[in-house]
């Protein structure tokens, strides 16, 4: 039914399952649909050629605007945060307050940076980020059915927003939740907005007030596509639920963190997966 479900790099724990879900989603129709994706690489790619992508905060971390010594710091706390964040054996409850105080710590740094509103266009031209392949298809497709988009990003909405409109799929169906920059009337970052949006609150708890999901409240079924397990709670907020087929990218670590999913009882609704945006063989499931 789905010749891509049969690629070496797709691995889905319940197969009938996955099955049964895309089939009911297909019976309730384009008009019941809704996608709801994470940004940094789900839709943006997370290696190329051996290399790693940046993400929406790495591209202003790794700029010309940013001092040396702030690139040094802004670097430091990756290297001391980003392992935290993938560790298959810490608990949400404890990444938490971690996740919080790193992305904290890195606006804080970037509000020191005096970045101007008008160069973000060139930061990103600029960058060596790239959308995952498919990506086209996957907008065009959207757009052209009219099937509403929610990106829930824990990244920087105004940097992932200039991406995707330099990318030509910035198209009206398209609806960004993200951490947004504060600028003064000069045009210069001073702060960011809240609330704060880090990998391990994507949920309603974040969405208060945005109404988004209350009026898509006829969209019952739902595509979910993420790569980080805090990504498997961004659909917690609409209010009916009937069909979701949860879409995970193992981009990292993909031995050890596919293991323990395969293993895991904690993950009874994380269904199929994809390729990793490297262009490899590898990885799975959210
Ligand atoms: O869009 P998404 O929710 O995936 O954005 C969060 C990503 O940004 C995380 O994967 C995290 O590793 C990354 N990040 C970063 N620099 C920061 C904070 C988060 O690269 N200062
Ligand atoms: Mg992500």
């Amino acid at each position: 039914m789905v010749p891509e479900l049969e690629k070496a790099t797709v691995r889905i724990q319940q197969p009938e399952r996955v099955l049964g879900t895309i089939r009911a989603i297909k019976e309730q129709g384009i008009n019941k649909l809704q996608v709801i994706s994470d940004f940094d690489m789900t839709l943006s790619r997370f290696g190329c050629n051996g290399r790693r992508c940046p993400t929406s905060h790495n591209i202003l971390d790794n700029s010309r605007v940013i001092s040396e010594d702030g690139k040094k710091k802004l670097r430091d706390l990756l290297h001391y945060y980003y392992p935290i964040e993938i560790d298959p054996n810490r608990t949400l409850e404890e990444k938490r307050p971690l996740m919080v105080e790193w992305w904290t710590r890195a606006h804080e740094l970037l509000s020191q940076q005096k970045i101007q509103k008008g160069d973000i266009a060139q930061i990103v031209r600029e960058s060596d980020v790239m959308l995952r392949d498919g990506f086209n298809e996957l907008f065009d497709q959207l757009h052209k059915y009219n099937i509403p988009l929610f990106i829930f990003s824990a990244g920087v909405g105004d940097i992932l927003e200039e991406i995707i409109r330099q990318a030509n799929v910035f198209y009206s169906n398209v609806n960004v939740v993200s951490n947004y920059m504060d600028f003064d009337d000069n045009g210069v970052l001073t702060r960011f907005k809240g609330p704060l949006i880090h990998t391990y609150n994507k949920n309603n708890s974040v969405l208060q007030g945005t109404e988004y999901f209350q009026q898509l409240s006829t969209r019952t079924s739902i595509i979910l596509l993420g790569d980080s397990m805090g990504d498997l709670t961004m659909a917690d907020g609409v209010p009916s639920v009937e069909n979701i087929l949860k879409i995970g990218f193992l981009n990292d670590k993909v031995g050890v963190r596919s293991s323990r999913l395969a293993s895991a009882p904690a993950f009874p609704r994380c269904e199929a997966s994809g390729d990793s945006g490297e262009g490899q063989a590898a990885v799975p499931v959210i």
